[in-house]
């Protein structure tokens, strides 16, 4: 794999996934962030004087970038997309039509037959729809998705447990603030309350899981056979969803070796090496009140999915807790992941602007 880095650009930049996407590539080793983009509300403007919702400022970096509208042209070929899911509609294939390689976290395009949703550690073969996109659409360019934030922590385990063939699965989300973007709940709604609806959440879980555990074929995906009912809801939480799972499996395991999968689990392909991957991408607490977002949402850099409570379930066999940063290892940091997996399968060199 080469070391030369490429120029890099997003779209959305100026929300609460598009900040994350800014901090994380602050001296990324292979990408370097030289266009943004957002509404008309923000264009013309510098990217030093937003409104920043992260902790810290802006990275010094990124300062003195000009916020551009979302038209193809003067971006670089590698896009990041943290765009607002209808205006994500809208632009992503016209960008892809131009030939950018846009990574994207919107669910516009998740569930197209020829769109890639990926998790590099679940289904990176599934970038072998990326073909069958181009030809059947005429473009040099291309769009690769990846999951919702909830759906990849919950994908993360299942992955995990594949050799035990889940066959039903329950789940239910509690899911933190910063997961509606910005300005998102009102406070009036959300503080000292649960908000047991968030729209669509729970359809995308149970759609998009079973699409990334599911089997490539080159020009599109039979989802996986196991059934999923997932149920949603908006907590006081900062940042960090929290999931309950039950799960039941045709060849049920042993609790220790349940365990044990979980903790060995590490997913990605063998001939892959990407900055972004932590050393593991699920970690087993074994203390009997963890994980909590307040005191696990950042481990492994926000990066991990972080799993306790694993017992059994007198319904579906086996119980267990889930935990995963949702604007990280949830939204910005899973995007660049799929953006180095993209690199390290030679798509992104071609026709990209380079430096090193
Ligand atoms: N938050 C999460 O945990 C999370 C997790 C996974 C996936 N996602 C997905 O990631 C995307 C971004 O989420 P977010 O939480 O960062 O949302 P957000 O805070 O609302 O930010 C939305 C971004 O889209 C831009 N935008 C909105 N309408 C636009 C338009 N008509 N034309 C061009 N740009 C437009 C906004 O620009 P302005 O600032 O100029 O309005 C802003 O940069 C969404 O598709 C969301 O579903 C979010």
């Amino acid at each position: 794999m080469t070391r030369q880095g490429w120029e890099v650009g997003i779209l959305g930049a100026t929300g609460m996934v598009g900040q994350q996407l800014v901090r994380r590539l602050e001296g990324h080793p292979w990408f370097r962030l030289a266009w943004v983009a957002a509404s008309e509300r923000s264009e013309g403007r510098r990217y030093g004087d937003i409104p920043w919702l992260l902790g810290g400022s802006i990275p010094a970096y990124a300062r003195d970038l000009r916020i551009e509208k979302p038209v193809p042209g003067r971006a670089p070929r590698l896009l990041f997309s943290a765009l607002d899911a209808e205006a994500a509609g809208r632009h992503e294939l016209a960008f892809a039509e131009a030939g950018h390689l846009v990574v994207s976290n919107a669910r516009a395009h998740r569930l197209f037959d020829d769109v890639p949703l990926i998790i590099p550690e679940v289904n990176a073969d599934h970038l072998d729809l990326l073909p069958a996109q181009r030809a059947a659409r005429g473009w040099t360019g291309a769009v690769v998705t990846n999951p919702n934030c909830s759906t990849i922590f919950l994908a993360l385990v299942l992955a995990a447990c594949r050799q035990f063939s889940p066959r039903r699965v329950l789940v239910t989300t509690f899911q933190a603030a910063s997961g509606a973007g910005h300005p998102g709940v009102a406070s009036w709604d959300l503080l000292g309350n649960v908000v047991p609806f968030i729209e669509g959440e729970e359809e995308k879980i149970e759609t998009e899981t079973k699409k990334i555990l599911g089997t490539c074929g080159g020009s599109g995906v039979t989802p996986a056979p196991f059934v999923i009912s997932a149920q949603a809801a908006r907590v006081p939480v900062l940042d960090g969803h929290t999931e309950a799972i039950s799960v039941e499996f045709e060849r049920p395991p042993a609790e220790d070796e349940l365990i044990d999968a979980l903790e060995t689990f590490s997913g990605l392909p063998g001939d892959v090496d990407l900055p972004s991957a932590p050393e593991a991408p699920i970690i087993h607490l074994s203390e009997r009140d963890r994980p909590q977002p307040r005191l696990d949402v950042h481990r492994a850099d926000g990066m991990a999915v972080c799993v306790g409570r694993v017992r059994r379930c007198p319904v579906l066999g086996y119980k267990l807790v889930a935990l995963g940063h949702n604007t990280i290892r949830g939204a910005a940091g899973a995007a660049i992941l799929n953006a180095e997996l993209l690199a390290a399968r030679g798509w992104v060199g071609e026709g990209a602007q380079s430096w090193s």
